[in-house]
């Protein structure tokens, strides 16, 4: 099994994302760069970053009108990150223009494509939230609404969180990779995340890539954090 770990680099210091990349590898399956990174940083920040050879998630979260989306989506996959993100919620025409983006244009480079991932309700949104923004029934129909429009749409996978990925996986089949934050080993603490579980937990309920930010940057020695987390699921 390759390893499934994605570290979150949630930083917006190129110099700091790379020292803890490079700290890391060997160690962790790939790095997470995010919208903060990327507005503080741009192509150049992401290149410095992937230089170092490490998989990298471009987590950007899209979310437009499909030809705006689709143009964007050009400039991530030009960047060739392994995966990168939209909202589910932009509609089926926009994840279709996302993923034929990102599909043309590695077929151009000669590459495989970067595999587009879909949010579906972030896990900021509770119930109250969603009712305020005009979204009918429950937050995990909605989920469910939403996994089920991205698959028929050619997504690549989904970002859930640990206590949906069950659900969504009983429903998506196989072929979707599913990508589960809020993860933390027993002896982590949890930070502002509320609704936990570790690796194993989460691997065993069917997620296939694991985001774990905290628990490992925020370790005194990152890269003895990342070894013991790899350790335990070896
Ligand atoms: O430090 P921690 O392990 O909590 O970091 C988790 C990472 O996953 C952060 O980059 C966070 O923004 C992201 N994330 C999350 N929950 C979601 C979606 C993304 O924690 N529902």
């Amino acid at each position: 099994m390759s390893n499934p770990v994605y570290v979150a680099l949630d930083t917006t210091d190129v110099a700091q994302a790379a020292e803890l990349a490079a700290g890391l590898s060997g160690l962790v399956g790939g790095v997470k760069l995010g919208l903060e990174f990327f507005v503080a940083n741009g192509p150049a920040g992401i290149e410095a970053v992937a230089a170092l050879g490490l998989p990298v998630f471009l987590d950007l979260k899209l979310h437009d009108i499909p030809n705006t989306v689709a143009g964007a989506m050009k400039g991530v996959a030009r960047l060739a990150p392994r995966y990168t993100t939209i909202h589910a919620s932009g509609g089926f025409a926009m994840m279709k223009a996302a993923v034929d983006a990102a599909r043309a244009e590695a077929t151009a480079a000669g590459r495989p494509p970067t595999k587009v991932l879909a949010v579906t309700i972030l896990t900021s949104i509770d119930q109250p939230a969603m009712e305020a923004v005009g979204f009918g029934g429950s937050v995990l129909d909605q989920v469910r609404r939403l996994a089920v429009l991205a698959q028929a749409a050619g997504i690549d996978g989904l970002v859930c969180s640990p206590h949906e990925v069950e659900t969504v996986r009983t429903m998506v089949g196989s072929d979707m990779t599913l990508v589960v934050p809020g993860i933390r080993p027993a002896w982590a603490e949890a930070g502002d995340q509320k609704r936990i579980m570790t690796p194993r937990d989460a691997l065993e309920r069917g997620a296939d890539i694991l985001v774990i930010g905290r628990p490992i940057t925020g370790a005194q020695y990152p890269a003895e954090a990342a070894r013991r987390i790899a350790e335990e699921l070896a």
